[in-house]
């Protein structure tokens, strides 16, 4: 869908036309020529935005292909989306909602449906402010009057996978009185395996839950007040363990939390892009709200690069539209995601998220079924780790998997020389990729190691990398708040551009409704102890066998 709200088929556009015409061509690519061939490939194929570098070169790509691209997000008017987001308009049509998470790092005034909306932003920062200040200054008590130690987050989904990441990331930046932890699952184990490290006394609970309605986060809510409650002696005295960060005020208060720790969120506000709303207070409550601060600023950096740059130079285009390439021309239905940074170890998580929820979709805004791909899988691994566990298929399988590495400059853990080991092990693995290794360089490294004649030909065919794998890398100076909150908006407004692409809504998610829906059928029938009947043999068949071994 165009901007304007009329539809043309993505596959049937001329730009569409020209790519696929071009991919024939780009068959015979090979990214070892391309740089033997341009030695200014680098440059040519790299940008900076603030401390962050993005190497774009090591892709399958020629200055063709780009224009090609840039023609494709053209005639998907994607600069007047990119207006349309920033301006607060309705784009989440199946909602009726604006997208409106940027503005949540935004200095100026927005005025949306009437309200100046950052007025309601700058307010519910300044009561955060407060709070974390009180609370980490040890003002703010528990019910036997001692300060507070640790903070668990009970959230799930965008109410845990973004502040987990974050807490993780910044955790140089965190205040050595106050531990925090995160608590998503349903299952006990993860609730029980929490609490049994804590002193009920000085641990302060955040209910994280845009809507509040969400079981898992209930029932885990609930779970902690009892044991609160248990050792507390009285509900009173529990109150002030449980912070709220939530858009369903009214029910986080029937809940029985305090007004005063209750922090508001919004329905423009996705849940995989809350992180900048008050779903940021576990954080805020770690690191501090300067620091919380500064990582909006980061994202603004980011979100003011994406609106102000010429899609040629601009990021998250250039990214989304290399993801286009790959999953619309190529059939890669995959995207790894490799941080060479153990602080970074959630970013694959988070970003599954991001980007499976946001364009796991198969119609578009209208209604109608798309006929191309849409979000691939994301998946993977702080490096080195990956490299020993999944990475064989990445150098030598038979699928085409893009991959985005990251890592940081400086390191604020200088032990010895762990920093350049893991930098040259990234280096080594997106230059693997690319070259590859012929049977010949293969059998030449066999030779140098005078293995004998036989073997070496035997061994040759497994010595072959095919090479030509193409990666992105992402050099960030120093993972800080700031350079963190311009990452991770960098990969926000890739997902948005590839949603312009696709014409799909990358602000609702449907598709977590039915299991749902049928879970909450299921839970009364696993109380009783007849068997079931009314589903599929194969559900009939597996809950009647859970019940007969239940105890
Ligand atoms: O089930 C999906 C989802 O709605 C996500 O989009 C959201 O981040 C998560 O559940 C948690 O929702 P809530 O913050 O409302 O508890």
């Amino acid at each position: 869908m165009s901007a304007s709200g009329k539809s043309a088929p993505l596959t049937r556009l001329p730009a569409w036309r020209a790519l696929q015409e071009h991919h024939r061509s780009a068959a015979g690519f090979r990214l070892r020529e391309l740089f033997e061939q341009d030695p200014a490939r680098f440059d040519k194929f790299s940008l900076r935005c603030g401390d962050i570098l993005l190497d774009y070169s090591k892709h399958l790509v020629t200055a063709d292909t780009l224009r090609l691209l840039l023609e494709l997000a053209h005639s998907r008017d994607l600069p007047a989306w990119i207006n349309r987001l920033f301006s607060g308009d309705k784009i989440n049509l199946s909602e009726n909602r604006s997208a409106l998470h940027t503005a949540l790092r935004a200095p100026g005034p927005l005025v949306v449906d009437g309200t100046d909306i950052a007025t309601d932003v700058a307010q519910t920062l300044s009561r955060m402010r407060r709070f974390c200040d009180a609370v980490r200054g040890g003002k703010r008590k528990g019910f036997s009057g001692r300060a507070f130690t640790d903070v668990v987050n009970i959230g799930i989904g965008g109410s845990d996978l973004g502040p987990a990441l974050a807490t993780e990331a910044l955790a140089p930046y965190a205040c050595p009185q106050l531990q925090s932890h995160f608590v998503s699952n349903v299952d006990a184990a993860h609730l029980a395996g929490v609490l049994a490290r804590l002193n009920p006394e000085t641990t302060l609970f955040v209910v994280a839950s845009k809507t509040f309605t969400t079981l898992e986060t209930l029932a885990n809510a609930r779970s902690a007040r009892d044991w609160l409650i248990a050792k507390a002696g009285s509900t009173a005295a529990a109150v002030p363990h449980f912070a709220a960060a939530t858009s369903n005020v009214a029910a986080a208060r029937e809940f029985g939390i305090d007004a005063e720790q209750v922090f508001e969120t919004w329905d423009w506000v996705g849940g995989r892009y809350s992180l900048w709303s008050a779903v940021g207070l576990p954080l805020a409550l770690t690191i501090g709200m300067e620091h919380f601060n500064q990582l909006r600023a980061g994202a603004h950096d980011m979100d003011a690069h994406f609106r102000n740059t010429p899609p040629e130079r601009n990021m998250p285009v250039i990214m989304g539209l290399l993801g286009i390439w790959y999953a619309n021309f190529f059939g890669a239905a995959t995207q790894a995601i490799l941080p060479y940074d153990q602080s970074l170890r959630l970013l694959p998580d988070y970003l599954q998220q991001l980007e499976m929820e946001s364009n796991g979709k198969c119609v578009t805004q209208d209604g109608s079924a798309v006929d191309y791909a849409t979000a691939p899988v994301i998946f993977g691994a702080a490096g080195t780790n990956g490299q020993h566990a999944f990475y064989q298929l990445l150098h030598q399988g038979t699928q085409l998997v893009p991959a985005d590495f990251i890592g940081c400059c400086q390191s604020h853990y200088n032990l010895g020389s762990h920093h350049e080991i893991l930098l040259s092990n990234l280096f080594a693995q997106s230059e693997a990729l690319m070259r590859g290794r012929t049977r010949d360089e293969g059998k030449a490294q066999m030779q140098s190691q005078d293995m004998p004649q036989q073997d070496i030909a035997r061994m040759a065919p497994h010595r072959v990398f095919p090479g030509n794998r193409p990666s992105t890398t992402i050099l960030i100076r120093k993972l800080e708040p700031r350079t963190l909150g311009a990452l991770l908006a960098l990969y926000e407004h890739k997902v948005f551009v590839q949603s312009v692409i696709w014409g799909v809504n990358a602000f609702d998610q449907w598709g977590v409704e039915l299991g749902k829906q049928l879970a909450g059928r299921i839970l009364p029938e696993l109380a009783t102890g007849t068997p079931v009947s009314a589903h599929d043999a194969s559900t009939n068949g597996l809950i009647n066998y859970f019940k007969a071994n239940r105890h």
